[in-house]
């Protein structure tokens, strides 16, 4: 049996993502990756707590103790290749990488989005901002993206989408948690898995 593939998740917030991913490698969805870090860049993530209660590896990288951008993605780095990462998801994390970045691990980056790419993405819309935005377009279906993350925001090559239906009376916060639970907490496991599994197969 082949190892499995080596995996930090990227997070800022309350990690419900980085949750799904956990219940995920528990439950068997995930059986070609394992979650072996968690790296925050907000000390006081409840994420973090997530993943010490799932005896995963945390470290906390915070941007304004570095003199720059550089040298804040340049200790990111260092962390990822001391613990030997070979893929990262992006759960929540709201920094923007760097082209000099991404480019260091071509498709091995993978980002959840809350909306139906390429609709409400890209700099700027993050979070509730993204729920806002499509309520106040109107339309009336959105959903979640996982995609492979380059050097243009929210523009890399698309591995999965699910849709999610806006209803009569939904506040961002309401549609958030909506597309959360019908949406990214599904299809995250599930293209991890699928990236994970490709990469064991080309070895
Ligand atoms: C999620 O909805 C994720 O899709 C979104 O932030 C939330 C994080 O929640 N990400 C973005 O908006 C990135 N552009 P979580 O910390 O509970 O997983």
């Amino acid at each position: 049996m082949l190892n499995k593939v080596k995996v930090a998740v990227l997070v800022s917030g309350g990690g419900t993502n980085l949750q799904a991913l956990l219940d995920s490698q528990k439950s068997g969805v995930i059986k070609s990756g394992e979650i072996s870090l968690v790296i925050s860049n907000k000390e006081d993530a409840y994420a973090l707590t997530r993943a010490k209660n799932a005896g995963v590896k945390t470290a906390v990288v915070v941007k304004k103790d570095f003199p720059s951008t550089e040298c804040f993605e340049n200790e990111i780095l260092r962390i990822l290749e001391e613990n030997k990462i070979e893929v990262i998801v992006l759960a929540g994390f709201m920094c923007i990488l760097s082209e000099s970045f991404v480019k260091k691990y071509p498709k091995r980056i993978i980002n959840v989005h809350p909306s139906l790419i390429p609709s409400f993405c890209g700099e700027g819309f993050y979070g509730l901002r993204v729920h806002k935005a499509a309520l106040d377009y109107g339309v009336k279906v959105t959903g979640a993206t996982v995609h492979f993350v380059n050097e243009i925001a929210d523009g890399g090559e698309i591995i999965m989408q699910k849709a999610v239906e806006i209803e009569k009376g939904d506040t961002p916060e309401i549609l958030q948690k909506r597309v959360m639970q019908n949406a990214e907490w599904i299809i995250l496991p599930k293209a991890l898995q699928s990236v994970c599994k490709n990469i064991l197969e080309d070895r």
